[in-house]
């Protein structure tokens, strides 16, 4: 019920627009670095100073306008520069829709080419987050395009969906983040079952671990993260060949933790005005997550 609440929330584009013009509020500052560059590398020193490295976000989607996609891109060139001229262990995760896959796929590839394109000046690396099904096979494709003449990008396998495990054999030579996957789907290509997802997502990140380049585990769930342990012991995998990512501002106990033994951690880093759909994203995963709500109107 209440996922599906949130979920609903998430894609409405005028409480996003509202968002965007009054600021961080209803405690998303807690799950948002900063609303601004200048904040944003602050905050991804500080995770460095613990051993932490980052993936940076600026965040954003609903992006229908040519112009509000270029001013995206304008931004995350800005935060690659940062990036280098800061010299922070830091790389980019994007979203296609914000760059404009909307609105056309030639105008979208182009943009994320120029993207690409300077961040493998500086040796960083990009990654293309993955939305809902209706932009999965595009952004394959935006991969394969760029992919002909950069080797610095990567993307995501979205664990719920049933064609995850042939796109992971596809892709086994990219740097992957697997996830369980965020968005609604319908039951036509995703699994709705906590346990089936959850024992695909143990599959997928199996198989990458054994067959694939570099494997990026992103999830919350300790259960996991302590069968990754296990399994990465027992098969010998070399701990430069995998890392550990969280979301900023979620469980950073544990993201200390796993730092300070040895493995690569590493923390999605979201910034910008843009945090609404974000923000109810995680309301929608996690209602507890309302705790960050709650304790904001009162002011605890
Ligand atoms: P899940 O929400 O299934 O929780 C499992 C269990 O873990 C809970 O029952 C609880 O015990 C524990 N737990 C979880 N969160 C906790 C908390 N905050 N505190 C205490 N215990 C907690 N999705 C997508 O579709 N495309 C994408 O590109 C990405 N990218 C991405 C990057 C990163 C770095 C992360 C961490 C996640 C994504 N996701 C994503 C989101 C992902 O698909 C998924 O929706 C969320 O991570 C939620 O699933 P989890 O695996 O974290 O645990």
């Amino acid at each position: 019920m209440l996922k599906d609440l949130f979920m609903g929330l998430s894609q409405n584009q005028l409480l996003n627009s509202a968002a965007k013009k009054y600021g961080l509020k209803l405690g998303a500052q807690n799950v948002v670095a900063g609303t601004n560059i200048e904040e944003t590398i602050k905050s991804i020193k500080e995770l460095n100073s613990h051993g932490i490295s980052c993936t940076v976000d600026n965040l954003g989607e609903f992006v229908y306008e040519k112009e509000e996609a270029t001013e995206a891109k304008e931004q995350i060139l800005k935060v690659i520069d940062a990036i280098h001229e800061n010299h922070v262990d830091a790389h980019i995760s994007l979203k296609p829709t914000q760059l404009g896959l909307d609105i056309d796929y030639t105008f979208c590839l182009n943009n994320l080419e120029e993207i690409v394109e300077r961040a493998s000046k500086y040796d960083i690396h990009v990654n293309i987050d993955m939305e809902d099904n209706s932009h999965l096979q595009p952004s394959f494709d935006i991969l394969d395009d760029l992919s002909r003449n950069y080797d610095n990008v990567g993307t995501v396998i979205q664990a719920y969906f049933y064609r995850a495990e042939e796109d992971i054999q596809k892709y086994k030579n990219y740097r992957l983040r697997i996830v369980k996957g965020a968005y609604k789907e319908p039951k036509e290509f995703a699994y709705q079952e906590k346990k089936e997802i959850d024992e695909n997502f143990i599959k997928l990140i199996e198989w990458h671990l054994l067959n694939g380049k570099f494997t990026s585990i992103a999830t919350h769930d300790h259960n996991i993260i302590d069968h990754v342990k296990r399994f990465v012991r027992a098969n010998n995998i070399p701990y430069d060949k995998f890392e550990f990512q969280m979301l900023y501002g979620f469980r950073k106990e544990l993201q200390l933790q796993l730092a300070s033994e040895g493995y690569n951690f590493c923390t999605y880093v979201p910034f910008g005005s843009d945090w609404y759909g974000y923000f109810m994203r995680r309301l929608a995963e996690r209602p507890q997550n309302l705790n960050l709500v709650v304790k904001q109107v009162f002011n605890k």
